[in-house]
């Protein structure tokens, strides 16, 4: 087993968290303006973003059905660890 997880689950794992976080943004900016050209090119990217959100969260869920994840740190407190295991359980590992 890994003892971290792989630069392609971190990508992935990074590069959504950003996405979202740019979607709220967008989402709260685009629904403020008037109707304009502007505005719907707004929203067509925040249809698209959310869209390759949706795909690349299917691409971390394949990645995650066939690889390990790394063991729980350590010095992880005990209350904290049943929270992970819903993250961490897996039948096919
Ligand atoms: C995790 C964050 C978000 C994701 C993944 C997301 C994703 C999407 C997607 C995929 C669409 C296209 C849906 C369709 O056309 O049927 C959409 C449309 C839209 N979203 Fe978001 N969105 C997010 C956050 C927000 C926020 C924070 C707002 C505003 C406060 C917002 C406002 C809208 C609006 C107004 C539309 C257009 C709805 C329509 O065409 O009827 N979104 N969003």
């Amino acid at each position: 087993m890994s003892a971290t997880y792989t630069a392609t689950a971190k990508t992935l794992h990074w590069g959504i968290a950003i996405l979202i976080l740019g979607l709220l943004g967008l989402g709260f900016y685009m629904t403020g303006p008037a109707l304009s050209p502007t505005k719907l090119q707004l929203y067509s990217w925040h249809k698209w973003v959310g869209v390759s959100v949706l795909a690349l969260v299917i691409v971390r869920l394949a990645w995650r059905l066939t690889h390990r994840p790394p063991a729980l740190p350590s010095h992880m407190p005990a209350i904290e660890r049943p929270a992970a295991l819903p993250a961490i359980t897996c039948s096919t590992c």
